[in-house]
C-alpha cells in the first residue's frame, strides 16, 4: 500500500510535459487487433490502465510487447482466444472496447462486464444496440456480454444519447463490416477523433469523427500501421489547475489548446491568466480568483472528467459557485473526501454548491476514483500543513509519476510506502 504525503500551501512555478491520452490509448491498444499485421502505438502513456490492458490482450494470446515505456507492439497474428474473463478485465472500464474490436475482426466476443471508476450506473445498452443493429446476436449473461455473429453489415444507428464509449465500440465493429455504417448522434471527443485516425491509417475508411455524424464504409483488410497518439486533455487540464490553484505560473506543454478551451475559458473568467502558444498552454494566477457556475457536458463542452479538479479549484475562489454535473448520475462521491480539507460544499442531486473560502487545511483522505483522486491532489496542493492521500491504486490508473511531475513544479509530494 502506497500514499502520498503532500505538504501543500506551496506556489506551483516551471513547466510540465502531458502524457499520451489515456481515453485514446484505451481505444487504440484493443483497435490494432483489427489489423491482420503489426502496429505500433507511439506516445503511450504508462500507467496502469494501459498496463492492465496490454495483459489481458496477452492473455489472449496477442503479443503487447513494450519497445520503450511509451511505445507498444501488437502483433495479433496468433490471437488464441475471443475471452477476456472478469479476472482479467475488473480493473478497466474501457476493457468494453474489446467487444467491438474482437467482434469486428474475428465476428466472436466475450467479455467480462467492465470495472473501472464506479461513479453511478454505467449501462452500455447504446453500445449493444449499434452491435445488435449490425447484425451480432448479443447475450448478456452471467456477468458476461457475449456477441457473435455469422456477418456483419452496415446500417444506420442513432445513439439514444451521446456516448464516447457506443461511438467508439460501433466503429470498432463496423470498419471491417459490409457495406457503411452511419453513427447519427455521435459523440466528439478527441480520443474519438484519434482513434478514427489509427484506424483509418490502418486502411479504414470512417469520415466525419469529431462531429455528430459519422460514416464508415467498411473494408476487407486492415494493415499494421506506426501511430501516436494525442496528448491528454484531461492530465493537461489537470496540471493547468494545479497552477491555479497554488496560485502559480505553470506552463504546460505538450498539449493541443483547441482541446482545451472550455476550460481555458473557464479559468479566465475566474480571473487566471491564459497565454496559448502552438502546443502549450501557461497559466498565471494570483488572488483573488472570482467562483464561477460550471456545468459539464459531451465534448466541446466542460469535460466531466475536469469536474473533481474543479471543485477542488472552486473551493478556493471567492463567491459561491455551481458545479452542475449533467454527464454522470452520481459524480460527486469525493466532495465528502475534500470537506474533510475544508471545503465548504453541498451536494443537492447533480449540482454541487460551493462555497469559496480563503485556506484549505491538510488532513488524510483517501482516492474514491480516478479524477476524484486527481481533484483531491490539487486541494492537498493548496492546503496548510501536511495531507496524505491513500487508495493510490485509482490515481495511477491514469497519471504517469504525478508526483515527479509536480515536484519538478515546486510542490513537496512524497509518495511513501505504508
Ligand atoms: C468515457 C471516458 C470517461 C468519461 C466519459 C464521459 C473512456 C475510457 N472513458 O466513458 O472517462 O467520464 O467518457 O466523457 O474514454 N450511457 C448510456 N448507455 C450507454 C453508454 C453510456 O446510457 O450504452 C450514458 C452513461 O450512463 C453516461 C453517458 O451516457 O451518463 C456518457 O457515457 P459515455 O460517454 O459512454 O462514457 P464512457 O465511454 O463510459
Amino acid at each position: 500500500m502506497e500514499e502520498l504525503i503532500i505538504k501543500g500551501a506551496k506556489r506551483l512555478q516551471g513547466e510540465v510535459t502531458v502524457n499520451g491520452a489515456k481515453n485514446a490509448a484505451v481505444a487504440i491498444i484493443p483497435a490494432a487487433i483489427l489489423s491482420d499485421d503489426i502496429c505500433i502505438i507511439e506516445n503511450l502513456p504508462y500507467i496502469d490502465d494501459v498496463i492492465s490492458l496490454c495483459n489481458t490482450l496477452n492473455d489472449m494470446g496477442v503479443k503487447c510487447e513494450f519497445i520503450d515505456k511509451h511505445t507498444l507492439k501488437v502483433d495479433s497474428r496468433n490471437i488464441k482466444n475471443f475471452c477476456a474473463t472478469y479476472e482479467s478485465v475488473k480493473k478497466i472500464r474501457a476493457s468494453y472496447y474489446l467487444l467491438g474490436a474482437l467482434l469486428g475482426r474475428y465476428k466472436k466476443a466475450e467479455v467480462a462486464f467492465p470495472g473501472g471508476c464506479d461513479f453511478g450506473i454505467r449501462p452500455i445498452d447504446q453500445h449493444i444496440k449499434g452491435f445488435s443493429a449490425l447484425g451480432a446476436d448479443v447475450v448478456v449473461e452471467h456477468g458476461m456480454i457475449k456477441a457473435s455473429a455469422k456477418k456483419l453489415v452496415g446500417t444506420s444507428i442513432y445513439l439514444d444519447v451521446v456516448s464516447v464509449g457506443a461511438t467508439i465500440n460501433i466503429m470498432l465493429a463496423a470498419v471491417l463490416a459490409e457495406g457503411t455504417t452511419v453513427i447519427e448522434n455521435a459523440a466528439k471527443e478527441p480520443h474519438i477523433v484519434d482513434t478514427a485516425n489509427f484506424l483509418n491509417s490502418m486502411g479504414a475508411n470512417i469520415k466525419g469523427a469529431g462531429t455528430d455524424v459519422i460514416r464508415i464504409v467498411g473494408v476487407k483488410k486492415l494493415s499494421g500501421t506506426n501511430y501516436m497518439i494525442i496528448p491528454d486533455q484531461i492530465e493537461a487540464g489537470t496540471y493547468m489547475m494545479a497552477g491555479a490553484i497554488t496560485r502559480g505560473d505553470v506552463t504546460v506543454k505538450n498539449l493541443i489548446p483547441k482541446h482545451m478551451e472550455s476550460l481555458s475559458a473557464k479559468l479566465s473568467e475566474m480571473g487566471v491568466k491564459v497565454e496559448e502558444g502552438d502546443d502549450f498552454i501557461r497559466v498565471i494566477a494570483s488572488d483573488p480568483l472570482k467562483g464561477v457556475n460550471v456545468k459539464t457536458l459531451p465534448y466541446p463542452g466542460f469535460p466531466t472528467d475536469l469536474q473533481p479538479q474543479m471543485s477542488a479549484l472552486l473551493s478556493t475562489a471567492e463567491g459561491t459557485s455551481i458545479i452542475t454535473e449533467s454527464v454522470w448520475e452520481n459524480r460527486f462521491q469525493y466532495i465528502d473526501e475534500l470537506k474533510r480539507l475544508g471545503a465548504d460544499i453541498k451536494v443537492e442531486g447533480r449540482v454541487a454548491i460551493i462555497k469559496g473560502l480563503r485556506k484549505l487545511t491538510g488532513a488524510q483522505v483517501s482516492a474514491t476514483d480516478l479524477r476524484a483522486g486527481a481533484g483531491l491532489v490539487l486541494a492537498a496542493l493548496a492546503a496548510e500543513g501536511k495531507t496524505t492521500i491513500t487508495n493510490l491504486k485509482y490515481i495511477d490508473r491514469g497519471y504517469e509519476f504525478i508526483e515527479k511531475k509536480l515536484s519538478a513544479l515546486g510542490a513537496d509530494v512524497k509518495r511513501v510506502k505504508k
